[in-house]
């Protein structure tokens, strides 16, 4: 028998009150544990159970803006939490690998308000202090509010994507910009550094200037593990030529194959080992001990999203204000080249074609990530059923409530993920890198 892969689990997490789901910081779960969105130790607690879990990753969203997009007011924003407030998750990714010593640590960053030289700075810092679990979500920003924040214009896909192919061109230069050896710490000799092994980059491109060298010593990964998700032509060239992992949503299997088989055959075309790059399609996990109390769950947890919270988060990641379409039209059946981006989200499981209210309900309950709904060996039978069909490599879950939900798939779903050999049953390596790439 073909020995199975096994996958790879990242967290998917937001620092701020509603994560991925509207519904989560009124769940009376969330309430009831007492821990606060806005301390660190809640996230600390959760690297922590992640570790436990053997997860590959920790992985914070970002998000730069509170959204006006839906009916050109703010008000749904702030009133439903819709990924508003979120507060900067880089300082976070410190204080959690203060209580860990293997899981990777990774959040968003986008490349589209500021200098390469600050960000390769940034990151080599912490692929320092994290030993080597640094690892980067590399966006480019395509909403207007976040575009706005920082006086400038939202760009098109080919300009945003060719700033990025620059942006992290001259992040490697900098990060390259020192030798491996060029630390010497001699200091009976007086010697720091050898400063033949630390040289200027003089980067001259079209969009950045940079003189270099970096005044960061190279870091354990050489710069901090590359992460994406883009989804366009140009998204996806960008991922298969730098990324170690990609998070993807796709909630129909079907749709998840295609668009592993893209990158993976884009990673070939570029000459990178398609296995060098992890896919990891997003789910909600929604556990209960008999099929009957995880539907109850899933009932009470959708109930608690809002739908104009739905519609207020859904026309932000579209940046197009769903108001100003019918909300029983099947938004397969639209054709505003800004909804063209989500199109394989608008699909149930079952292939048939939901209405703006239906999506905009999922995207409120999981910004699209489909739930997969049962006791802990169903949860494990319909992940199964889904990489059998896509071809590997994982998941990256959002939690329902928080704290309560991740615990619950540690606890309960791990073991039996590991029962079928399809979990490690320990970390091999040290770095984000090596974990992402551990096959046993
Ligand atoms: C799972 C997933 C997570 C994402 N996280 C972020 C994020 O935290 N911040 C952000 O600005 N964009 C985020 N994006 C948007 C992507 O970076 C990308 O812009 C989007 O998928 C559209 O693809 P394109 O850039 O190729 O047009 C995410 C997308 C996906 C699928």
């Amino acid at each position: 028998m073909k020995k199975r892969k096994k996958i790879n689990l990242a967290q998917f997490l937001v620092h701020g009150p509603t994560y991925h789901s509207l519904g989560m910081w009124r769940h009376p779960k969330t309430i009831d544990r007492g821990y606060e969105w806005d301390r660190p130790e809640l996230y600390q607690h959760i690297a922590k159970v992640c570790e436990k879990g053997l997860f590959d990753t920790v992985f914070f969203a970002d998000l730069n803006y509170i959204a006006d997009t839906f009916t050109g007011s703010m008000a749904p924003s702030l009133r439903y939490a819709t990924q508003a407030p979120e507060h900067d998750p880089i300082p976070l990714l410190s204080f959690m690998s203060a209580v860990t010593k293997k899981i990777g640590l990774a959040a968003t960053f986008s490349v589209s308000h500021s200098h390469p030289f600050y960000a390769a700075r940034l990151w080599a810092t912490l692929d320092h202090l994290t030993r080597g679990r640094a690892g980067w979500n590399v966006v480019t920003s395509i909403n207007s509010n976040q575009a706005a924040n920082y006086g400038e214009e939202r760009q098109s896909t080919d300009r945003r994507y060719d700033r990025a192919h620059e942006f992290i061109d001259v992040c490697q230069k900098l990060w390259n910009s020192w030798d491996e050896d060029a630390v010497v710490r001699d200091h009976d000799k007086a010697v720091f550094a050898d400063p033949t092994k630390v040289r200027r980059i003089e980067y001259s491109g079209e969009f950045f200037k940079s003189r270099g060298p970096l005044n960061v010593t190279r870091s354990p990964q050489n710069g901090p593990a590359i992460l994406q998700a883009g989804t366009s032509a140009k998204g996806q060239d960008f991922a298969a030529k730098y990324a170690d992992a990609i998070f993807a949503i796709q909630p129909r299997a079907s749709d998840a194959a295609k668009y592993f088989d893209s990158i993976k055959s884009r990673m070939s075309d570029l000459g990178r080992d398609p296995d060098t790059c992890k896919i990891l399609f997003g789910m909600q996990p929604i556990i209960g001990s008999s099929e009957a109390e995880a539907l109850e769950r899933q009932e009470e947890h959708n109930s608690l999203v809002p739908l104009d919270g739905g519609m207020a988060i859904l026309s932000a990641h579209l940046d197009f204000d769903l108001s100003r379409i019918p909300p029983d039209s099947l938004m397969t059946e639209r054709e505003e080249p800004e909804l063209y981006r989500m199109r394989t989200r608008f699909r149930k499981i079952d292939g048939t074609p939901m209405t703006v209210s239906e999506v905009a309900a999922r995207h409120g309950q999981s910004v699209g990530l489909p739930q997969f709904v049962g006791t802990p060996t169903s949860i494990v039978d319909q992940m199964q059923a889904f990489i059998d069909e896509v071809g590997g490599d994982g998941f990256m879950l959002t939690a329902i409530h928080s704290p309560g939900a991740i615990e619950d798939f540690v606890e309960l779903v791990v073991p039996e993920l590991q029962r079928r050999g399809m979990f490690r049953t320990e970390y091999k390596g040290t770095t984000q890198r090596e974990i992402l790439n551990q096959h046993d």
